[in-house]
């Protein structure tokens, strides 16, 4: 079949707006603890639960150690001595003695995965809150180990003194570069020692931030060079038990309240995730503003609406309740943009940033269910977001990915009231995004423009990404109406995960993008400033997989490329071209076993092997420095 493709060079499209393309960032998939967030110490104040998880105790990821015949016992307790209202859960040590000599009684952590990335000669911030009723001090000593007690780092010794809650800290420096280490804190002496938010920072985190940020995670977030970030969810945000939005600030099932994630780390509430783990809020609201500052990103927070959105249907009817929560948010807002004279502008000054952090857009609710019960409230908060700041831009949504009546009413509910914006999410099949590419062709053009909040194509293979890439060829088409996209989740722990696919892989060491990433790259790097009208003649139709060589940033078919060979930074051949007949795969030149090439930089041994590159066993995504070299068929 013959395709035409017509370009009208001499017609001007719409303009596509430099923040077109940006991410969303969610605390899903360890995300944020254990994932952005550099914190390496799990379960810092000892507040992990089975509220959070059926398989969590204050003391998980704890270890208790004894050396030299040094006594003691060690639990966690919620009594009237806590650190503060807020942070209720400390360890307590009853310590009985040194055995006469040197011995130590204490507690181990040891991180998250496998352990606490270190590297040799890398300085870490150790910082612990303590206290003691013996008189005379308690001699504390913290260093790095091996998870059989091997030593990685020189000790360093804090008396801690007086029985009143007190900040100590340390640094503290490895030896040794390793995957699996251990955080240590031993006591000598007697008495009652009591320790609280015991952490362990690497002072190398992105872009040298106290509180900050994984670097190589920021990093891959930051090279994409996002338009816009959105935070920090998701069915994260508006979910929780019916009394959710009420209840203490303590107690967890509590809906995302951005009041509880800003201040001192150890003021902050911590929350049971809607994903089935622990929230330190470590990572909050002013983290977020600072990371969308630092990557020159427009920071896009959504609240909750005070409706139980993400299949669930509850609505709250409490006017009281309402009043606070728009309230709240219209502080969000003055904490972001107010002067430092005001009330929340000074709370933002007291973190740092002085600075309005120029919050132009702000999300309300997410995926609803009751379309009449959410826009009852949402009207509510747009009233008085635009009585105060007329200036900001408020996003409504559309209901659950899988459509539907509720999506049609939200649409008709959203465009009736004249909304300026509204956010859309799908997850479907590669297939679905290439025959789905008009689908803004035929939106009004008067009513309100789109926020493609959330997409992506179920899985992370090449064809996954080239199908996100032909369909955003159609958003950009539309950027008129399609003022945003941003494709979800971002980030994914490859051993702890509720949802794939996911943008960004990582464990405790390492990261790397999927080949979805490199599509977001190219088209978050490489954005236009208008569009060129353009005509084909019809779609090609698609049928059976889709396999492809891809450059690292040249996107091709097998039907039109030859010679495809992949090398190594070494320069050993590892693939050659092999699509025999719709293969999806590619084998390997050299070495035993099968390999798949996904988007042309990842490698994956699915079976034993023997290569230069990768060790017998690794099934691990990782990144390589592999040159792609192919020929375009002749005609
Ligand atoms: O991106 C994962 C989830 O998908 C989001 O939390 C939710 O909004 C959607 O259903």
């Amino acid at each position: 079949t013959d395709y035409t493709l017509s370009v009208d060079a001499d017609r001007t499209g719409p303009a596509i707006d430099p923040t077109m393309y940006g991410v969303f960032f969610e605390d899903i998939n360890n995300a944020a603890d254990g994932g952005l967030y550099a914190e390496l110490v799990q379960n810092r104040s000892f507040e992990y639960g089975p509220v959070d998880n059926r398989s969590y105790t204050p003391l998980t990821s704890w270890q208790h150690t004894a050396s030299g015949g040094a006594t003691g016992t060690l639990q966690v307790v919620d009594d009237d001595q806590r650190l503060n209202e807020r942070n209720r859960n400390h360890l307590r040590l009853n310590l009985a003695g040194t055995g006469g000599g040197a011995g130590r009684f204490g507690i181990t952590n040891s991180g998250y995965g496998a352990g606490m990335s270190l590297k040799d000669g890398a300085r870490y911030d150790f910082s612990v809150w303590a206290r003691t009723d013996n008189p005379t001090g308690t001699r504390l000593t913290t260093e790095l180990r091996t998870a059989d007690g091997g030593v990685l780092s020189a000790p360093v010794d804090i008396t801690v003194r007086g029985d009143r809650w007190t900040k100590y800290t340390a640094t503290l420096v490895s030896e040794v570069t390793t995957t699996t280490g251990r955080l240590s804190v031993t006591a000598a002496d007697s008495g009652t020692l009591r320790l609280d938010m015991v952490s362990l920072f690497p002072r190398d985190t992105y872009k040298g931030r106290k509180n900050g940020l994984r670097k190589d995670l920021a990093r891959k977030i930051a090279a994409l060079d996002p338009g816009f970030l959105r935070f920090p969810g998701g069915c994260l945000v508006n979910t929780g038990s019916h009394h959710a939005y009420e209840a203490p600030d303590w107690e967890r099932r509590r809906s995302y309240q951005w009041k509880d994630t800003i201040g001192p780390v150890e003021q902050r509430a911590v929350n049971a995730n809607f994903w089935g783990y622990h929230q330190s809020y470590g990572l909050g609201y002013h983290e977020y503003f600072q990371f969308a500052e630092d990557i020159g990103a427009m920071p896009l927070p959504v609240v909750p609406a005070l409706v139980t959105g993400c299949g669930q249907n509850r609505a709250t009817d409490d006017p009281a309740l309402l009043k606070r929560h728009i309230q709240d948010t219209l502080d969000l807002i003055e904490f972001a943009n107010g002067p430092v004279t005001s009330t929340w502008g000074r709370k933002r000054a007291e973190m740092g940033h002085p600075k309005p952090f120029g919050l132009t857009h702000l999300g309300v609710g997410n995926e609803e269910n009751l379309p009449d019960a959410f826009f009852a409230r949402f009207t509510e908060f747009r009233k008085a977001i635009e009585a105060r700041y007329p200036e900001i831009t408020i996003v409504s949504n559309s209901g659950p990915a899988s459509g539907g009546a509720t999506f049609d009413r939200l649409w008709d509910l959203n465009r009736r009231a004249g909304v300026d914006l509204v956010d859309e999410h799908y997850y479907e099949a590669p297939q679905w995004f290439l025959e789905n590419n008009d689908r803004y062709d035929s939106y009004d053009r008067t009513g309100p423009k789109v926020f493609l909040g959330e997409y992506a194509s179920r899985d992370n293979r090449f064809s996954n990404a080239l199908s996100e890439a032909a369909f955003m060829t159609g958003l950009e088409r539309n950027a008129d109406v399609v003022k945003l996209a941003s494709y979800a989740p971002l980030l994914a722990d490859v051993h702890q995960n509720q949802w794939r696919p996911d943008m960004i892989w990582f464990d405790n060491d390492r990261s790397w993008g999927s080949a979805s990433y490199e599509v977001q790259k190219l088209f978050m790097n490489n954005t236009g400033d208008r569009v060129v009208p353009s005509r084909a003649s019809a779609t090609p139709a698609v049928s059976g997989p889709i396999t492809g060589a891809v450059g690292l940033s040249t996107w091709a078919t097998s039907a039109a490329y030859d010679d495809v060979e992949v090398t190594a930074a070494n320069g050993s051949t590892l693939l050659r071209d092999d699509f025999a007949a719709g293969a999806a795969r590619w084998t390997p030149a050299t070495g035993r076993g099968t390999w798949a090439v996904e988007g042309g930089a990842y490698v994956q041994s699915d079976e034993a092997a023997e290569n230069t590159l990768v060790t017998a066993g690794d099934t691990h995504w990782r990144d390589y420095d592999l040159k792609v070299r192919a020929t375009k068929k002749s005609g």
